[in-house]
């Protein structure tokens, strides 16, 4: 890997570990990282080597959240277009990972602050070190927190925690973070990636038509009164249907014809055809 890459990649057993790898500026989130990380999303996103997708940071960060001085200031000096310019290559990347065709998990290993939060909801599922920090930190240095972060406490966290994490700019850490669910769960660093690990193979056991509706399905539903639910929901699996209509079927077979596996209790095997 070069050393003025921004985002480090590998692929190993099919999970893809992604870094923001500017461990000496924190990982904080320039033009240039945004850039090459929508780059590395989508070489990534439709590799038959791949199936789960890992987010994680370089050193003892995992984002210290947008770039003060190239995201805000340089680009401001710059005028209305760049800034415009920028904000469509952040939130570019985190919607194209919000939506992203393989399962992807935040592990997040260390400092994660402001816009730092926008991938880490773009995230199915976030694994955090105990020790890990999280703080809207905009309060902190004069504005509100932008750039989806709002968005992502209300969504993730009750009201009142919610009013009281932006209004006073107060960190805290993974495990407060798990109580408060804006992530999975916490666990201590050094066994952080190897929990990452077996929830990733968990993952890459399912059905890869089925978890890519599931993910969809359960970030569109949020949104829905009940029966425009229900129907997209039919919509949604009959979409599905038509990209893979054998897989359930053999999911049914092997529990009902072959009695090799209980669904309530595992998961059919997927390269069986
Ligand atoms: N934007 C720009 N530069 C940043 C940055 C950010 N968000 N976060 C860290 N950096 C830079 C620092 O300016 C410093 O650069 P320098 O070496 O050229 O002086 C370098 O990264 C290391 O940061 P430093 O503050 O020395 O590291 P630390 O480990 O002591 O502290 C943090 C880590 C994350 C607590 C601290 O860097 C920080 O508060 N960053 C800003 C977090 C923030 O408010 N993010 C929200 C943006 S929306």
């Amino acid at each position: 890997m070069s050393e003025s890459k921004l985002v480090a990649y590998e692929v190993i057993n099919r999970i893809a570990w992604v870094k923001f790898n500017r461990p000496e500026k924190r990982n904080c989130m320039s033009p240039a990282l945004n850039a090459q990380m929508m780059d590395v999303l989508c070489e990534l996103e439709f590799r038959d080597d791949v199936g789960v997708l890992v987010l994680s940071g370089e050193g003892d960060a995992w984002s210290a959240g947008m770039d003060l001085k190239e995201y805000f200031r340089e680009t401001e000096a710059k005028g209305h277009g760049a800034v415009r310019a920028a904000q469509r290559m952040a939130y570019g990347w985190w919607e194209r990972l919000r939506w992203y065709q393989k399962p992807t998990i935040a592990m997040v290993n260390g400092w994660c602050f402001g816009g730092g939060y926008g991938p880490l909801y773009a995230c199915d599922l976030a694994i955090a070190a105990e020790t890990a920090t999280f703080g809207l930190s905009e309060i902190n240095w004069g504005i509100l927190p932008g750039g989806g972060a709002t968005k992502v406490i209300t969504d993730l966290v009750p009201m009142r925690d919610a009013m009281y994490h932006a209004m006073t700019g107060e960190n805290i850490d993974g495990r407060k973070a798990s109580e408060w669910r804006l992530v999975n769960e916490a666990v201590p660093l050094s066994q952080l990636r190897e929990r990452v690990t077996e929830i990733a193979n968990v993952l890459l056991k399912k059905n890869p038509v089925a978890l890519k509706a599931t993910k969809d399905v359960v970030r569109r539903v949020r949104d829905m009164t009940y029966d425009s639910a229900e129907d997209y929901l039919i919509r949604a699996q009959e979409a599905a249907n038509s990209y893979d209509n054998d897989g359930r079927k053999e999911g049914l077979k092997q529990f009902i014809d072959d009695k090799t596996y209980k669904p309530g209790l595992n998961s059919y095997d997927v390269e069986k055809k």
